[in-house]
């Protein structure tokens, strides 16, 4: 298709669009309400697939900042009493409100950092709608409980959180779902919705919206995007969270596997995730420590503190490997192992450690 008709079909689509939005005005007011969030809510899902393509390698895959600063951060994104900006933008001198804020930086990089202008004014690849969602994606995360704080006690407990997360956060669900309260929602109640299609059906749900409409409900509200927004690791998560949304840190059942068979299986996953590339288990140093021995050794930090390597300290030291940093190694590792693999995953590779003594 050329240039051309692509916009020709972009601005029939729209128009298309606007006339619908101008029938839910004259029908009724909180159509429109409820229209606008749907648009929200879809541009929000829009933007995380951008954010996804292009943005984490530098800002990380929750916006915790990496060769870019944190965005998922309070100073950028929450003003304090009395202020109307946050603290990042003021520093700055800003004039204008928080989402111009986000699209300048976006729009035109900035001169001298490694943050490239992404307008297509600036030679960058995206639209001024796309520059649009991916704000509307950043701004989301003032409404998400951080994925670290409060971190729950137990492995799965943490997945069912980091679902909770998803949803209430950048994949935007909330802005279409609740759970016991169908008031002002554009989707479906999603209480005991797993009990009611099972797990495979609310993935199906998921990933292909149209394709098993919910009773009463119209097609083409529901963004089809999910599928490449979530990796299979954040799809179990989302679904721990639905089967147990009245509390993402409900105590849930001891494991069914056997220490050893969790240990066999941790050896293989840690693996496939390229663990070995840069963990021995026979005592030699590679770019990281060795995992002989680690288990119960008391660890010194590159900020003097030591730390005794129990189930915890290894836990954070697989998502969250900056957090507590082993002395005299490099900060390299990866950060998004929260993501690649589940809380199941985590709990066998550290049940392998453990039997390396
Ligand atoms: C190659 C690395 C890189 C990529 C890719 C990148 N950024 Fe940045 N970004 C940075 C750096 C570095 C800064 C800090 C620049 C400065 O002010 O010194 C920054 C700053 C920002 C800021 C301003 C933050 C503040 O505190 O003022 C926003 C917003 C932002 N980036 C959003 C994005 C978005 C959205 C994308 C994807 C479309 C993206 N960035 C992709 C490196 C990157
Ligand atoms: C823009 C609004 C919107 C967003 C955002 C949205 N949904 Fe939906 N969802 C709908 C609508 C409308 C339906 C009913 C039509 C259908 O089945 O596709 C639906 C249906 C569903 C169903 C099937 C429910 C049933 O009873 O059969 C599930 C499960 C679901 N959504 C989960 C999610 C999850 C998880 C997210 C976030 C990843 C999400 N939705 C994001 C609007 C939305
Ligand atoms: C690119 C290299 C690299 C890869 C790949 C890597 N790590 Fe690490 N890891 C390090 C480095 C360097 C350290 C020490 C600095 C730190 O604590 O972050 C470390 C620290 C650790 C620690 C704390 C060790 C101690 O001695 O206290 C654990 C546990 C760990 N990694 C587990 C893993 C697991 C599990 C994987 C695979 C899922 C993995 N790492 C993949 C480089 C890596």
């Amino acid at each position: 298709m050329s240039f051309t008709r692509r916009v020709l079909l972009g601005i029939l689509a729209t128009l298309g669009v606007l006339a619908l939005l101008g029938l839910a005005i004259a029908r009724e007011p909180q159509r429109l309400a409820r229209a606008q969030r749907a648009w929200h809510g879809q541009a929000i899902a829009r933007g995380a697939a951008i954010f996804h393509d292009a943005c984490t390698e530098c800002h990380g895959v929750h916006g915790e900042g990496l060769v870019g600063p944190a965005l998922n951060a309070d100073d950028l994104l929450v003003a304090e009493m009395g202020q109307a900006l946050p603290p990042r933008p003021r520093q700055r001198g800003w004039r204008g409100d928080l989402p111009a804020y986000l699209e300048a930086a976006i729009r035109n990089g900035r001169v001298g950092s490694k943050m490239p202008g992404w307008s297509q004014q600036a030679g960058g690849p995206l639209t001024d709608q796309q520059i649009r969602d991916v704000v509307a994606f950043i701004l989301n995360w003032r409404h998400a409980p951080r994925p670290d704080t409060p971190r729950p006690a137990s492995l799965h407990q943490r997945s069912a959180g980091l679902g909770s997360y998803l949803f209430h956060g950048p994949l935007g669900c909330a802005e279409c779902h609740a759970f016991d309260d169908a008031a002002g929602v554009i989707g479906p109640d999603l209480t005991g919705v797993i009990g009611r299609k099972g797990r495979e059906g609310v993935k199906n749900a998921i990933l292909n919206p149209n394709a098993d409409l919910a009773p009463g409900y119209a097609a083409n509200v529901m963004p089809e995007t999910f599928g490449y927004a979530l990796t299979e690791n954040q799809m179990r998560s989302l679904l721990d969270y639905l089967e147990h949304p009245q509390d993402a840190a409900l105590q849930v059942a001891p494991i069914e596997k056997s220490e050893k068979e969790l240990a066999l299986w941790g050896k293989t996953v840690a693996d496939s995730a390229g663990c070995f590339g840069c963990h021995t288990v026979d005592g030699t140093r590679s770019d990281g420590p060795t995992f002989l021995g680690l288990y119960g050794q008391t660890r010194t930090l590159d900020d003097g503190s030591a730390v005794v390597a129990n189930d915890d300290y290894l836990y954070e030291s697989i998502v969250t490997p900056s957090a507590k940093r082993v002395a005299g190694y490099p900060d390299i590792m990866d950060q998004d192992y929260a993501f690649r693999l589940s809380d199941e995953d985590i709990r066998a590779i550290i049940a392998y450690i453990k039997t390396l003594r």
